[in-house]
C-alpha cells in the first residue's frame, strides 16, 4: 500500500499570501445574535451593515416576480448586459462603454488590481477603511500600503502622496469613508490624482448618495478631466439591493474595456440584471431612501451630541462613528446587542459605527444608548 502522504496537496500548496492578509470580517447575522442573546430575528434591529432604511422599491419586488415566472432562467445571462450598463451609465451622467459590471461593486476591486498592476507593484488603502480593499491586494501577490489616518479621521491629499512611491499602482479611497463616514472632497482626490499620475486612483463612492449634496461632491464628475480615475458605484446601498449583488465601476472608455477583460464572464445574473433595472428607473424610491437617511442622520447626531460620546464629525454616509466617554467601546457594544441593537464595535477601537435606519429604530437606539451611558 501507498505509504500515507503526511500533509494533502492543499496544505503544501495552499497559497501563502493567505497568511499575510488581514481578512474583512463581516459583522453577526441576525440569526447568529438571536441564537447568542435569545432574542428573536425580528425583534433585532439591524443597524450594522448600513443597508437602506426602506429596503427596494416596490417596483424591485415585481420585477423579482415576474422573473421567476420568465422562461430565461436556464439562459446564461448577457456577458455584457448592455442594457443595465446603458442604464446605469445614464444614471450619473456616462456612457454606456464607460461602465463595468459586477456582483457588487467589492467584485470590481480584483478585476481592477489585476487590470492595472503586477505581483509586487503597490496598492495603497487608508487605515481605517475598508479592508477588503489590501485583502483583495495581498491575495493577488500585491505590495499592501496603508497610510493611517488618526481621529478625527480626515484624509488630505499631503498624506496619502507621502506614501505614494514609483511602485504604487493603485490606490483605493473610500468616500464617504467606510468606517468614518467622512467625504473626500473631490477637490482632494484631484489633487491625489494629478501627485500620483502612475496610480489609478479608485473612488469606492458605495454611500455617495446619502450625502448632502451627492451629484456635487462625487468624483463622477472628474472623469472626463482626470486621466487615471475610477469611481465604483453600489446598487446595495440606497438603492436598496444589497442581497442581490450589483454594482459597477466607472472611468474613461479605454480604462472599462481593459478592466472587462478581467470580468468574470457571468457574474451577474438575470435575477440581478432585472432588479437592478428596476430599481434605477424608481427614482422616487431613492429619494424617499436618501431623505430617510439623511434627517436620520441628522436626528442621529444630534441626539449623541447630548449624549457622553464624542463623534466623529463631518458624518456623510448612512452612518455614525462615535467614541463613548464613559464606559469602554466594548461594553456599551455588547449592551446594546444584549437589547437587540446590531451595531459594529469591533472596525476602529474604542469606537461604535451605527447605521442609519427609520425614525423608529433610530430612535430605540438612541434610548438603549442613553440607558448604557
Ligand atoms: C466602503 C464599502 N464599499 C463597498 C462595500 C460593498 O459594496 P457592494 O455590496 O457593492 O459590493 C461595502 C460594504 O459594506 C463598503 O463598506
Amino acid at each position: 500500500m501507498k505509504e500515507q502522504v503526511q500533509t494533502s496537496i492543499f496544505k503544501r500548496h495552499r497559497n501563502p499570501n493567505l497568511g499575510k492578509v488581514r481578512p474583512y470580517i463581516p459583522g453577526p447575522t441576525s440569526a447568529d445574535v438571536s441564537a447568542k442573546y435569545g432574542i428573536p430575528i425580528e425583534k433585532l434591529v439591524k443597524l450594522s451593515s448600513n443597508e437602506a432604511p426602506l429596503g427596494p422599491s416596490p417596483s424591485v419586488r415585481e420585477a423579482l416576480k415576474k422573473a421567476a415566472d420568465s422562461d430565461d432562467l436556464h439562459r446564461y445571462p448577457s456577458s455584457a448586459m448592455p442594457k443595465l450598463r446603458a442604464a446605469a451609465a445614464q444614471a450619473i451622467g456616462l456612457l454606456p462603454e464607460q461602465i463595468v459590471l459586477g456582483a457588487g461593486s467589492s467584485d470590481t476591486w480584483g478585476m481592477i488590481i489585476r487590470a492595472f498592476s503586477r505581483p509586487g507593484d503597490e496598492v495603497l488603502a487608508i487605515e481605517p477603511s475598508m479592508t477588503s480593499y489590501l485583502e483583495a491586494a495581498v491575495l493577488l501577490e500585491r505590495e499592501p500600503v496603508e497610510v493611517i489616518v488618526k481621529s478625527p479621521f480626515e484624509v488630505t491629499s499631503q498624506a496619502v502622496l507621502k506614501s505614494v512611491t514609483a511602485r504604487t499602482r493603485v490606490v483605493f479611497l473610500s468616500s464617504p469613508n467606510n468606517t468614518t463616514s467622512r467625504l473626500i472632497s473631490p477637490e482632494t482626490i484631484a489633487l491625489i490624482a494629478q501627485g500620483a499620475p502612475d496610480a489609478v486612483i479608485v473612488v469606492d463612492e458605495h454611500y455617495i448618495e446619502a450625502t448632502d449634496r451627492y451629484r456635487d461632491v462625487s468624483a463622477v464628475r472628474l472623469i472626463g478631466e482626470l486621466d487615471n480615475l475610477l469611481v465604483t458605484r453600489s446598487l446595495s446601498k440606497m438603492y436598496g439591493l444589497a442581497g442581490l449583488r450589483i454594482g459597477y465601476a466607472a472611468g474613461p472608455a479605454e480604462a472599462i474595456a481593459t478592466v472587462m477583460s478581467f470580468k468574470p464572464k457571468w457574474n451577474v445574473s438575470i435575477i440581478a440584471e432585472k432588479a437592478a433595472l428596476a430599481t434605477l428607473a424608481a427614482n422616487d424610491h431613492l429619494e424617499a431612501n436618501i431623505k430617510m437617511t439623511r434627517e436620520g442622520r441628522s436626528y442621529l447626531l444630534a441626539e449623541l451630541s447630548k449624549l457622553p460620546v464624542e463623534v466623529v464629525p463631518g458624518a456623510q454616509g448612512g452612518f455614525v462613528l462615535f467614541k463613548p466617554r464613559t464606559r469602554s467601546g466594548d461594553e456599551v457594544t455588547e449592551g446594546l446587542f444584549s437589547r437587540g441593537y446590531m451595531v459594529r464595535g469591533d472596525l476602529v477601537k474604542d469606537h461604535i459605527r451605527v447605521s442609519v435606519g427609520t425614525p423608529a429604530q433610530n430612535q430605540g437606539f438612541v434610548q438603549a444608548l442613553a440607558s448604557l451611558l
